[in-house]
């Protein structure tokens, strides 16, 4: 057997699912012997910003040992054509799907394309027979969502889901006092996120600000913070009331224009963006408008925004656990904050909440580093998590913060997927389709809760069944 067809039987194989998760021996085991031998060879479907950036330059650049790029495709003509010099390599690029699959026959499939779409190229992806990596969110709905778990259950084979702040420097640290039982078991959780006026209305500029497309925020952004919030609680959710409203984009403006770039209010309105002075959306977006109308510099606020700026939701799980989460997206800071009530005490932390830091942070270069997937940047903050127990002093924990991605989640997630797949795993970093859904099934609840105005229970939503212990 050809090492290129063990590496396939592995990557095949691989008996746990999701991010960090796949065992994929070979990929490690076989490193160093791999340089004469052909490579696993991967497909991305999706060549927008997340595609060509995070999971395509940045994998050809620090993998090349263990993989290589053999096809791109997407709906998009000029985009999957462009993916070649943005991931520097060179493959072939299509705009049909099957077309690729059949030409290139990929071992691994990585989808990035809009969320609404994942599921089609997961379970299609599988239906070729091979694993699939795909971006968060799972998907966008409980019908879809339903058809992945039955497509990945009927093809043996697993879908690796893109959790990337579970790998954060600053939220395993936190993991690991919860897990040391430091505040004694846990019972309720207060859980705020603050998206500022450039991160926040990013979303509104595009796709994002449509439900059909992205499920809404509570789905599309909120998968992560509830990814978080199952992990550190350990516990499956159970039921889930939510309220939402939109109430700063959309329609609630006085005026409104076409697009940034030909918009007749760009010195009264505080939210302009000069797309043409940004050379990566102009040659990814702009230069592509031509094939698919796709516009990245959207009015934020168009009528046909249709997502919630504001969330507030109750969650209650199987382990008698309640959270309480939100959502704001139009902070003049980006932060958030996070505390948890145990038995014996509480733990709180934060992340950029400005008047706790020495420095002053412009939300503008704030927001640029953030949207930034490649470079590592250095960074000489520290975060802070205050561990209290009951009747004692507290304890400040001083973590050295993470400019980099996602808290450094990005690098560590993808270290951990294609170099140390075989790593111990103490903190339960790996996680599964299952969690990929339940993640999403809680936004998919509460937006069901906010149309319905009423509580809704995870368990009407697929066939899966919450447990008082998370299920790795
Ligand atoms: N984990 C993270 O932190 C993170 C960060 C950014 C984006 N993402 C995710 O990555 C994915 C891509 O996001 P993005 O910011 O790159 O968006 P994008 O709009 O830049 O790229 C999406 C691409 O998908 C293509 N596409 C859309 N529908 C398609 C279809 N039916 N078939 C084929 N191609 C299609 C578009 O033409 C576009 O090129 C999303 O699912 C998003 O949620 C995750």
């Amino acid at each position: 057997m050809s090492n290129n067809l063990t590496r396939r039987k592995f990557i095949n194989n691989s008996g746990a699912i999701a991010a960090g998760s796949l065992v994929v021996p070979s990929l490690s085991t076989f490193a160093s012997s791999l340089q004469a031998q052909a490579k696993l060879k991967v497909a991305m479907v999706g060549t927008g910003i997340r595609g060509t950036s995070f999971w395509g330059r940045r994998v050809a650049q620090n993998y090349s040992n263990e993989l290589e790029f053999v096809g791109f495709c997407d709906r998009n003509e000029g985009r999957a054509k462009l993916a070649n010099k943005l991931v520097g390599v060179d493959c072939p690029s299509f705009t049909d799907f099957d077309l690729m699959m059949t030409t290139v026959k990929p071992d691994l499939l990585i989808v990035t394309t809009m969320d609404s779409t994942h599921h089609e190229y997961i379970i299609r992806g599988l239906g070729y027979g091979i694993n699939v990596i795909t971006e968060k969110p799972l998907t966008t709905d409980e019908v879809k969502c339903q058809a992945i778990l039955d497509a990945e259950k009927k093809s043996g084979k697993k879908v690796i889901v893109g959790f990337n702040y579970r790998y954060g420097i600053l939220f395993t640290a936190i993991k690991e006092q919860i897990a040391t039982q430091k505040i004694g078991d846990l019972t309720s959780v207060d859980f705020h996120w603050y998206l500022n006026t450039y991160h926040g209305a990013s979303y509104f500029r595009r796709w994002h600000g449509e439900r059909d497309k992205g499920g809404t925020l509570l789905v599309h952004k909120a998968t992560h913070h509830f990814d978080l919030l199952n992990w550190f609680i350990d516990s499956d959710p159970v039921e889930v009331f939510a309220y939402g409203s939109l109430e700063h984009y959309g329609s609630n403006n006085t005026f409104r224009g076409e697009k940034c770039r030909n918009c007749a209010y760009t010195d009264k309105c505080k939210f302009y963006w000069d797309i043409t002075k940004d050379k990566r959306s102009m040659e990814l977006y702009v230069e592509n408008e031509k094939y698919d109308g796709y516009i990245r510099d959207n009015c934020l606020w168009r009528e046909e925004i249709d997502i919630y700026d504001k969330m507030a939701v109750q969650i209650k799980y199987a382990n008698n656990v309640s959270v309480s989460y939100s959502l704001t997206t139009y902070s003049p800071y980006e932060g958030w904050r996070i505390a948890f009530n145990g038995m014996n005490g509480r733990i709180d932390s934060w992340e950029d909440i400005p008047w706790r830091q020495e420095e002053k942070v412009n939300q503008a270069e704030l927001h640029a580093k953030e949207m930034n997937q490649e470079t590592k940047r250095e960074d000489a903050r520290y975060d802070e998590i205050i561990v209290m127990q009951n009747w004692k002093d507290y304890e400040l924990i001083k973590v050295k913060h993470s400019g980099s991605g996602h808290g450094g989640g990005d690098s560590r997630l993808q270290d951990k997927i294609f170099k140390t797949p075989d790593m111990a795993d103490p903190l339960k970093h790996s996680a599964g389709t299952r969690d990929g859904a339940f993640s999403i099934l809680i936004g998919i609840a509460a937006r069901k809760s906010i149309e319905e105005k009423r509580p809704v229970r995870i368990e009407e939503l697929t066939d899966l069944v919450p447990m008082a212990k998370r299920q790795v």
